[in-house]
């Protein structure tokens, strides 16, 4: 089966986590590892931010943001429902409250049009996602956040590498997550990175991640454990050098995948705007729902029996899993786009180690299917 993403992992890796066990050091515990100093100057330097702080998930960069926002309980913060999980629950973790919006269906993220018909008195924060890796438009959202006092935080868990009108995502918004789950465009096993250009929102996070410790057992405000492990920042080291040309190779395969498949009429190819640049953590498609099509979910069957791994991100949107719907009361029907892209999406694999044979193969199945 050709998943539709994996690691790419190799001898320099392993070769830097033992060093680490040979070091003895594996935790950075007062900012005496190493490797997450290492792998959080590389960090900064790629995205171009005056701090990078590492920390064991994407879901903990998420939490520690908010818990840096100091939100009083009930305040308001914006979001996708077309996202992860995480991006949702850790506003409730901090006592805040989620308001979803619906997205722009060309690039699937928050539509700065709708984030502002819910504004509220209470609304702090808005957190635009780069879903698939194609940057949320911002400058319209940075504009809206200027004037009504909101704070940015991006969720560029899904983003490594792309960029929004020449700039890297994660250093354009207040404060950036980024995740290194294993699926994603670089992995550290898990793990997770906050980006800010703000001195005093960086010293909060690095307490905040560290049991709310100026010093040591000098517990100025409640945290947590949030610190990313020697073992897995030496990973993120090696990850991060090589994340340009995994970058580049996923743009190979998308290309290739685009011509063979981009004349076929039963599909939509993604779209990518003028002022973006797509870091290809997912290559999705939307197939239309019209009469005598083959369905989407058909589609996926077909393409497993042919050796071909395809996912749904997401399926149902947030709004509409057990858990939200019941809290807030949703129905159905109130994010039309977002469920409307949750019937059409499926991705398929052009992650760095899928090979020209595997994309031509790919792109003959896709069209042998869906004619
Ligand atoms: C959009 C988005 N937000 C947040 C996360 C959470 O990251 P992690 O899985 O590293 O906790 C992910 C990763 O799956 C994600 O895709």
């Amino acid at each position: 089966m050709i998943p539709v993403n994996r690691p790419l992992l190799g001898a320099e890796e392993k070769e830097a986590v033992l060093k680490v066990l040979d070091s003895g050091i594996l935790t950075n515990k007062e900012g005496k590892g190493p490797m997450v100093s290492e792998f959080e100057k590389k960090f900064a330097a790629y995205v171009k931010v005056k701090h990078a702080i590492a920390m064991n998930s994407g879901t903990a960069a998420l939490h520690a943001a908010l818990l840096a926002l100091d939100l009083k309980h009930d305040e308001e913060v914006i979001i996708p429902s077309f996202t992860f999980i995480a991006t949702a629950s850790m506003i409730l973790h901090v006592g805040a409250k989620p308001v979803f919006v619906d997205i722009d269906p060309d690039i699937y993220t928050i539509s700065p049009h709708e984030v502002k018909k819910v504004l509220t008195s209470k609304t702090k924060a808005i957190i635009p996602v780069h879903l698939y890796g194609h940057p949320a438009d911002l400058d319209p959202l940075k504009e809206f956040a200027a004037d009504q006092n909101l704070v940015i935080i991006e969720d560029a868990c899904q983003a490594h590498g792309a960029t929004y009108k020449r700039q890297q995502v994660g250093s354009i918004g207040d404060l950036a997550c980024f995740s290194f789950y294993p699926s994603k465009n670089m992995t550290t096993g898990e793990g997770g990175m906050l980006t800010t250009n703000d001195d005093e929102i960086a010293e909060k996070i690095r307490m905040i991640i560290n049991h709310g410790e100026k010093g040591a057992y000098q517990t100025v405000r409640l945290g947590h454990n949030f610190r990313m492990p020697e073992i897995s920042a030496a990973i993120g080291s090696v990850q991060i050098d090589k994340l340009p040309q995994f970058l580049a190779r996923r743009r190979k395969n998308v290309q290739q995948l685009s011509t063979l498949i981009g004349q076929n009429p039963y599909i939509q190819l993604p779209i990518v705007k003028d002022w973006a640049t797509h870091s290809w953590y997912l290559f999705t498609i939307r197939i239309p729902q019209n009469p005598g099509n083959l369905s989407r979910d058909a589609f996926i069957e077909k393409m497993r029996a042919a050796g071909i791994g395809t996912a749904v991100y997401y399926k149902p949107p947030l709004h509409l899993i057990p858990y939200f719907k019941k809290l807030f009361n949703f129905q159905g029907g109130e994010f039309p786009e977002t469920e409307k892209a949750t019937r059409e999406v499926v991705s398929l694999p052009v992650h760095p180690g899928v090979t020209d044979e595997e994309i031509t193969y790919i792109g003959k199945k896709v069209n042998e299917i869906l004619k």
